[in-house]
């Protein structure tokens, strides 16, 4: 079955990206020359996604505004002698559908999800965290792969992964494979945040995930947790306990993830995507030698 639906969720705080967050969305910060969350849409739609619903929450119509047309915008360029500048905007006009709705309470990820269930009905879905960015320009294509998973095996979930360095497991979801993973590999775990020490593997979840709807009846009945948040890693925990088919699909190595959710990677991810502008990369670099000299 092909799938042509991702839910976006936009709605978290970014508490650790303030005082940046305090009236912009952390989704629209700018990574070289798009706003996060452009360079997730931009992704989807290579992988095949043709309706997209954002998980939106208070003070993030900007995120709407960005995905509009804007008429007006495009008049001004075309009477000012702009029109070389147009192409910048033609974004707008992606062959694709965009839905938002609120999350009316921050009850984590989680909840953000299962704020997507009227929408998405019987049928699997896409998640990509709007967040995070996955390769640079069109590096990859992981969203695609874990369809074709996802298809293959009549999956119940199937979800990116990245080998993290060991002090890092502590910020993410991590799996225990079934066997010796490859670079697909059935999940036995998943378990939130471990310690170094009870960590099962390196490997962390990477802001991507594909789901048949029977992850709605897991959110359903997954407690809120730390912080009073309804943690999606806890239903992904459930649905392998109740014999789901949940795989790994793993990051190639040029695949990195970039998260814009924490100043540290934030600065990272703007670095590289800046050193690798085909117009300003070699003008950043020599600069930034300067500096470092
Ligand atoms: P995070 O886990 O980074 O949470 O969200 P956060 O609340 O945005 O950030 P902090 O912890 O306060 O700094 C990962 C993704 O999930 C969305 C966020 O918008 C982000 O794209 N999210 C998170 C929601 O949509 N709703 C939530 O309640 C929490």
């Amino acid at each position: 079955m092909s799938i042509d639906l991702a839910v976006v969720p936009v709605a978290g705080r970014g508490t650790r990206l303030l005082p940046l967050t305090k009236s912009q969305p952390k989704e629209m910060l700018p990574v070289g020359r798009r706003p996060v969350v452009q360079h997730v849409v931009e992704e989807m739609v290579r992988s095949g996604v043709r309706r997209i619903l954002f998980i939106t929450g208070a003070a993030k119509s900007a995120i709407e505004n960005h995905f509009d047309i804007d008429a007006e915008l495009i008049a001004h360029l075309r009477e000012t002698g702009k029109e070389d500048l147009l192409a910048e905007l033609a974004f707008e006009r992606e062959n694709v559908d965009y839905f938002f709705t609120r999350q009316r309470r921050q009850l984590g990820l989680g909840h953000a999800v299962l704020c997507a269930a009227p929408m998405v009905g019987d049928a699997p879905f896409v998640v990509a965290l709007g967040d995070s960015i996955i390769g640079m320009g069109d590096a990859s294509d992981v969203t695609r792969r874990m369809i074709d998973e996802f298809d293959r095996r009549s999956a119940d979930a199937v979800i990116a992964f990245q080998e993290v360095p060991a002090e890092e497991v502590v910020h993410y979801g991590i799996a225990e494979s079934d066997g010796k993973p490859g670079d697909v590999f059935r999940l036995k775990r998943i378990v939130e945040k471990p310690s170094v020490k009870e960590a099962p593997s390196r490997l962390a979840v990477a802001a991507r995930y594909v789901f048949s709807p029977k992850i709605f009846a897991m959110l359903r009945q997954t407690q809120a947790g730390k912080a009073n948040e309804i943690q999606l890693t806890d239903a992904i925990q459930h649905l392998i306990a109740s014999g789901g088919g949940v795989y790994g699909v793993r990051l190639a190595p040029g695949e990195l993830r970039y998260d814009i959710g924490n100043y540290e990677s934030y600065f990272r991810a703007f670095l590289e995507f800046a050193l690798a502008d085909p117009q300003y990369g070699g003008e950043v670099r020599a600069a930034l030698k300067r500096i470092l000299d």
